[in-house]
């Protein structure tokens, strides 16, 4: 349990900064040692330790000193306090898709949640119990042919975790039923003093916090989230040639601006790889069939590929999966109130611009920007939550993917998405759109984000709860946004 010598230690700063250089193979040894046969200690070149540092990109990646896979909550009870008493720093991982180095990874203990992964849906099929160590693929193959379906993932292989608490989850339902977040029923989670609890909207602050950034506040073994019917889906990706980039752009343009109905949506994707512009959308509308007439626009343009059929949900998502090579990268955004005709062509033109560009330095370098267009209303689905700061109107998180080969282009790709970024807001703003200071979708910020740009006037609140739970600043151990 609960060292007796713990707050001696930490109101202690000699003492603190001495055990803040312990060895962490000591570290790694004392908790192989609390732990129970459930859980299990590993150390570099063993497949579990590989499997258990492992992320989407290298450049999120470090190499710890040692992985734990904890098996139940209780251990993960022990591991944090061991690494509470001894100021090891440590990592949290759930489906390792975070793009910023340090946000799931660490040089001192990388605990991989993998072992929580049951699934169980409740006898009445209206929420279904999930562990923190699955990714949204797992749980949409288990749930198919159930009729009741969650609100989570568009990509193979992104967590559930992270996805749910790094942020809110934007998904192909959000305009129907909201944010991941909004889907949440419970959460089962080790405080950062080591105590478990189950929080649920009754406990206001941790429940407020919880819906937006959570490794600041313990860390969630299980997530109990809402079902709703399920029936097959109707969609699929539609590719087209750079001589049809107008044409299709008039029709996501249209569709962005004139859709009402929440069941439709699309992800259209702008990319530039191997001196190519690319864009193709993804449709999506929630039954076998869209009514008449919604998409005609969108498949009027002649498509190099098209993959668009009725299926089930999970072969859905399977099928929109896209591998990288072994890669670095990152991810950033801007949000905007509306995908107009003229932000459109901007993004057009600046992925191919910058993917040129960025070509000639890294032979493997990828530009994509993807736009998001749900409906305005997307935010009255749920209560208050750290993110987003204000749900009377609807922004969309224009999410940007560049990666590429190379440590040393890293600096000259981030701030060519920063220049993207801003060049998009000032045009907005120009054109009208009150975005100047919109919020910032934290799973696809970059790791440099100032706080008050993605959670605003919440941070104060964040800042206040963060001391309540967790004065000894444990979380803290760990990277991530700094609170
Ligand atoms: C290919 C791709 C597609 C994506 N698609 C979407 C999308 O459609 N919609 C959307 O909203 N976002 C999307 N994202 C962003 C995605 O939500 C984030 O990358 C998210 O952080 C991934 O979660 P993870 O569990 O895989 O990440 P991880 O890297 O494992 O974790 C991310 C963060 O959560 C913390 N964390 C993990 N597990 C726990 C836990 N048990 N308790 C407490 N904290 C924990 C980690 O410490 C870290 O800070 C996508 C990202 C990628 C790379
Ligand atoms: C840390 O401890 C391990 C095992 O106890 C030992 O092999 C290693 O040399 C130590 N490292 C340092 C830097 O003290
Ligand atoms: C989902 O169910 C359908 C119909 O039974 C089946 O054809 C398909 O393979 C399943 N897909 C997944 C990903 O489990
Ligand atoms: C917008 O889409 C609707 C529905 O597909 C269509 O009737 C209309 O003609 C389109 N308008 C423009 C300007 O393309
Ligand atoms: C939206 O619909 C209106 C009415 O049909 C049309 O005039 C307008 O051009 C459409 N918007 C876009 C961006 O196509
Ligand atoms: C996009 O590029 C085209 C062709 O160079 C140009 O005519 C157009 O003005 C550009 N639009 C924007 C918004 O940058
Ligand atoms: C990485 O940089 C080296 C040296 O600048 C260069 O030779 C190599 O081609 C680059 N790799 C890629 C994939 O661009
Ligand atoms: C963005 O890039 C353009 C073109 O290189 C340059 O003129 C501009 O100064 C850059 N802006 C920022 C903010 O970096
Ligand atoms: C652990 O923290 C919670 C939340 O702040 C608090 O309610 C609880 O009393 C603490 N438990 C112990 C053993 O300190």
């Amino acid at each position: 349990m609960f060292s007796r010598a713990f707050p001696l230690i930490l109101s202690a700063g000699v003492a603190h900064a001495s055990l803040r250089a312990r060895n962490v193979s000591d570290v790694c040894s004392q908790i192989a040692n609390q732990i129970s046969g459930a859980s299990g200690v590993f150390y570099p070149s063993s497949a579990h330790y590989e499997q258990d540092i492992g992320h989407w990109l290298t450049s999120s990646l470090q190499q710890s000193t040692c992985s734990v896979e904890p098996g139940t909550a209780e251990d993960v009870s022990t591991i944090l306090q061991v690494l509470a008493s001894t100021r090891t720093p440590f990592g949290v991982k759930g489906g390792g898709h975070s793009t910023n180095i340090g946000f799931s990874s660490t040089l001192g203990v990388q605990i991989s949640m993998n072992r929580f992964n049951e699934i169980t849906l409740s006898g009445d099929k209206t929420t279904v119990d999930v562990g923190a160590g699955l990714i949204w693929d797992d749980i949409y193959a288990v749930l198919n042919g159930s009729g009741v379906n969650v609100v989570g993932g568009r990509i193979p292989g992104v967590g559930v975790a992270g996805f749910t608490l790094g942020g809110v989850g934007y998904t192909w339902k959000t305009s129907q039923y909201g944010l991941t977040l909004d889907n949440v029923a419970a959460y089962k989670l080790v405080l950062p003093n080591g105590t478990i609890t189950t929080v649920t909207a009754a406990d206001e602050d941790l429940w407020f916090g919880l819906r937006v950034r959570s490794l600041i506040f313990g860390i969630v073994t299980t997530f109990t989230l809402v079902t709703h019917p399920q029936t097959d889906v109707w969609g699929g990706p539609v590719t087209v040639s750079p001589d049809q980039f107008d044409a299709l752009n008039a029709a996501i343009a249209n569709f962005s601006a004139n859709n009402t109905d929440t069941k439709a949506a699309i992800l259209p994707t702008y990319s530039y790889s191997g001196a190519q512009p690319g864009l193709s959308v993804t449709l999506f509308y929630d039954a076998p069939t869209p009514p008449n007439g919604l998409f005609d626009d969108l498949l009027a343009v002649p498509a190099v590929a098209s993959h668009v059929a009725t299926r089930s949900f999970a072969d859905l998502v399977t099928s929109g999966g896209f591998t990288l090579p072994t890669t670095r990268g990152a991810l950033n955004s801007v949000s905007v109130l509306h995908y107009t005709p003229l932000i459109i062509q901007l993004i057009t033109n600046l992925t191919a611009e910058w993917g040129q560009r960025l070509g000639e330095l890294d032979d493997l370098s990828f530009v994509s920007v993807s736009i998001e267009p749900f409906n305005s209303a997307l935010f009255s689905h749920g209560a208050p939550s750290a993110y987003p700061p204000d749900r009377s109107r609807g922004i969309f998180p224009t999410n940007v993917f560049f990666s590429w080969q190379n440590a040393t282009s890293d600096d000259v790709f981030v701030s060519a998405m920063k220049n993207l970024t801003g060049h998009v807001r000032r045009t907005a703003v120009a054109e009208g759109q009150d975005v100047e200071h919109a919020a910032v979708y934290d799973n696809y910020a970059l790791g440099d984000t100032p706080l008050e740009d993605i959670y605003g006037h919440n941070v104060a609140r964040l800042h206040w709860i963060r001391t309540a739970i967790d004065p000894d600043d444990v979380m803290g151990l760990a990277g991530g946004f700094k609170f």
